[in-house]
């Protein structure tokens, strides 16, 4: 197992989205009140980075293109035309450094 330093926590605030590289893949961070979630950047719908969408409520964020909507914790859809789930990530947070725990 790898664990790759993605993001400092001083320059990820609560409420923000950040896309990050994971040895190749495009993987969306999404900072909420208790913690750091990991998923797929791109919307299962379409080829679309979700980084460029929005957060609504507490952890769901919204595709740009057609405003299929992703539970970030779960990484489930929760609105159509999204229907399949995003892939999540291990992260780990060791003081400020924010990690990804990527598996073989
Ligand atoms: S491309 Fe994301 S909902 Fe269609």
């Amino acid at each position: 197992m790898e664990r790759l330093p993605v993001a400092s926590l001083k320059e990820f605030p609560v409420g923000a989205m950040k896309r990050v590289d994971a040895d190749g893949d495009d993987v969306l961070l999404v900072h909420l009140a208790d913690g750091v979630y990991a998923i797929d950047d791109i919307c299962t719908h379409g080829r679309v980075s979700l980084a460029d969408g929005w957060l609504e409520g507490e952890g769901i964020v919204c595709c740009p293109k057609h405003g299929g909507k992703f539970d970030v914790r779960t990484g489930k859809a929760v609105a159509f035309p999204a229907i399949s789930p995003l892939r999540r990530y291990q992260v780990v947070q060791d003081g400020d450094v924010v990690y990804l725990e990527l598996t073989d």
